[in-house]
């Protein structure tokens, strides 16, 4: 089923990244998302794969998998692939559909432009990336 606009923004709103949206930030984002399901098992992100999409969860199960060891799940409310995009580097986990879920999908010229134009969105995604550093970066 897809969500309609309105059904977006609620769903949005209920999301921790976009919590200090306004309404019309929140209308701007839904403008921008596209839902997908993903069946269980499904992959969403190849490690080592080009990247192209940053992806929010709404609801499901995610596993994220480093050299085939598993370093987090993820649910509902958390995004992914943010990486890939901000340091222009390959994937560096693979992200797997651990039951059905729904995700929300933001291309990468909107993502960067979502960041520039909404520094509550900006600064929750850097937190993020700061938390989920891989160990070779240190
Ligand atoms: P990216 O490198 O674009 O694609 C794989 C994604 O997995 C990565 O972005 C992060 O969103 C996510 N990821 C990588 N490491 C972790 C981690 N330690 N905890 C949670 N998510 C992670």
């Amino acid at each position: 089923m897809r969500l309609r606009k309105n059904a977006k923004v609620a769903y949005l709103r209920a999301i921790p990244l976009f919590g200090h949206c306004s309404k019309r930030e929140l209308e701007q984002v839904a403008g921008i998302t596209t839902e997908i399901a993903a069946a269980e098992g499904s992959t969403l992100i190849e490690q080592g794969a080009a990247a192209r999409e940053f992806f929010v969860l709404i609801d499901g199960s995610v596993e994220v998998r480093r050299n085939g060891r598993r370093i987090a799940v993820l649910g509902s409310g958390d995004f992914f692939g943010e990486m890939a995009l901000l340091t222009n580097t390959p994937r560096n986990a693979t992200v797997r559909a651990t039951a059905p879920s729904r995700v929300l999908v933001i291309v990468d010229r909107d993502f960067h432009r979502l960041l520039t134009e909404t520094p509550s969105i900006a600064v929750k995604v850097l937190r993020a990336l700061a938390e989920r550093l891989p160990p070779t970066a240190f």
